[in-house]
């Protein structure tokens, strides 16, 4: 019976532990994305920002919903780790541990995305934690 009870309490409290990380993240990410992101991609992440004039490839509107559906995690992981060539946006790789790159991901994603998460972004590989 007891052996029922800890399952349960376990099975109750697994989303809620699995759920505890994301404000924090988005927290983080909101302070690295306002820090080093928003002078390009503008503060609410549709790529109106002063910058966008002066450069030959403006920032994407973050908030469209087909590039939603076109980044995954790792194609933002790639560009954010190693810039995007042939375009002003710079590589991070030695500027961000990949904890905050991982935020500054769960933020775009949640918050200027809009998509549903449920946990944050977390590092990859698992060592980088
Ligand atoms: C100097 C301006 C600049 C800064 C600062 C900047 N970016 Fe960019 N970023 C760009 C430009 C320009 C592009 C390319 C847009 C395109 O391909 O149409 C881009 C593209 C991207 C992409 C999409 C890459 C792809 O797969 O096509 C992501 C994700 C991104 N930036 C995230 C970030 C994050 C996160 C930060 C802050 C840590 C950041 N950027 C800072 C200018 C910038």
């Amino acid at each position: 019976m007891n052996k029922i009870i800890s399952l349960l309490i376990l099975l109750f409290l697994f989303p809620v532990l699995a759920y505890g990380g994301l404000p924090e993240s988005l927290k983080n990410g909101k302070e690295i994305y306002r820090a080093y992101c928003s002078v390009c991609h503008g503060d609410k992440g549709d790529g109106q920002s002063f910058v966008r004039n002066v450069i030959k490839t403006p920032p994407l509107d973050f908030t469209k919903k087909e590039l939603a559906d076109q980044f995954t995690v790792e194609r933002m992981r790639w560009a954010i780790l190693l810039g995007k060539p042939d375009t002003a946006m710079p590589a991070w790789r030695f500027e961000l541990t990949a904890l905050q790159i991982s935020d500054v991901i769960t933020y775009i994603r949640k918050e200027i995305m809009g998509l549903k998460l449920t946990a944050p972004v977390s590092p990859e590989p698992a060592i980088y934690k």
